[in-house]
């Protein structure tokens, strides 16, 4: 069993659009997921999200859309040391040699040398977690992953990762939205140094009617979706809106130069 190797700790950068990470480094509170978007329409979802401010981008083996966020990342032509991305690697390949020969297919397929967060897409009983760290672990040490994390995690197995991994386990990906916050996985996170970062931030597209969201946003002249959103990122949790229209993308984007009051905030928490 390996202790923890860190302090954790998670503080706001100045700009409010980023935080970091037990690792050190910086992770934009706002991303664009890509599952269901495929082909050249992914690829161009990917460029113009970059082109209008975006600088992170979640896919994963199992979305086999790799090769077209690569190029979109290429095509865009900013810097790929300015976009954090993330990966996942499927439950079905977690034993040491299985992640080995995945993470290398991610990598070929999205056309760099590194990614930014390497996650456990989901987690797998049959296969033991240590092992599956071992191989993490060597990877984030080898620089080809900047940090690791998990999805899916329970509150149990967030702490067997963390007494398990000998690098710092930075972030828990899970379904989290208005409607749906476990509080006490958030909070147990973000004690023990991990970030949540949230999918399905949007309800996948439920919350841009949700009556609540409407009334409150109408006050600053915001949409439901950017309600939606605020709340997660003024809660420091990484949201990661997938959007396929600029329409969308500008509209998720605008979620950092205005705040929801705390009596809002506590208002969306009860729903
Ligand atoms: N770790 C995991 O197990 C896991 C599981 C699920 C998802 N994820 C990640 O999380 C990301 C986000 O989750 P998700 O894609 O399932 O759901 P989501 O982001 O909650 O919702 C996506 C839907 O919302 C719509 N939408 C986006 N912006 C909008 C806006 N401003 N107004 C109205 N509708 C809007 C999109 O429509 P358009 O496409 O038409 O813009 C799309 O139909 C995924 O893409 C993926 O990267 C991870």
């Amino acid at each position: 069993m390996h202790g923890r190797k860190w302090t954790g700790g998670l503080s706001l950068e100045d700009n409010m659009s980023s935080i970091t990470l037990a690792s050190g480094r910086a992770m934009p509170l706002l991303g664009l997921g890509t599952w269901e978007l495929q082909g050249a329409k992914c690829t161009d979802v990917v460029e113009r999200a970059l082109n209008m401010g975006y600088r992170h981008i979640d896919t994963a083996h199992m979305y086999q859309n790799q090769d077209a966020v690569g190029k979109g990342i290429q095509q865009s032509g900013i810097d790929r040391e300015a976009v954090f991305v993330t990966t996942k690697i499927w439950h079905d390949a977690l034993r040491y040699h299985q992640v080995m020969e995945q993470f290398q297919t991610c990598l070929d397929l999205l056309q760099t040398d590194y990614v930014d967060m390497l996650l456990i897409h989901w987690p797998n009983q049959a296969v033991p977690l240590e092992e599956t760290l071992s191989a993490f672990d060597e990877i984030q040490l080898s620089g080809r992953a900047h940090q690791i994390g998990v999805s899916n995690f329970s509150i149990e197995q967030v702490d067997q990762a963390i007494q398990l991994a000998r690098t710092p386990v930075c972030t828990n990906q899970v379904q989290c939205h208005v409607g749906h916050f476990d509080r006490s996985l958030w909070q147990h996170c973000t004690q023990n140094g991990l970030l949540v970062t949230a999918y399905q931030p949007l309800a996948l597209g439920a919350a841009v009617n949700h009556a609540t969201l409407v009334e409150i946003g109408a006050k600053q002249n915001k949409t439901a979706a950017q309600v939606a959103l605020r709340w997660l990122v003024q809660r420091h949790i990484v949201a990661i809106p997938k959007a396929s229209s600029e329409a969308h993308l500008r509209e998720n984007r605008d979620v950092f130069s205005w705040t929801l009051t705390d009596e809002e905030m506590e208002r969306i928490d009860r729903l």
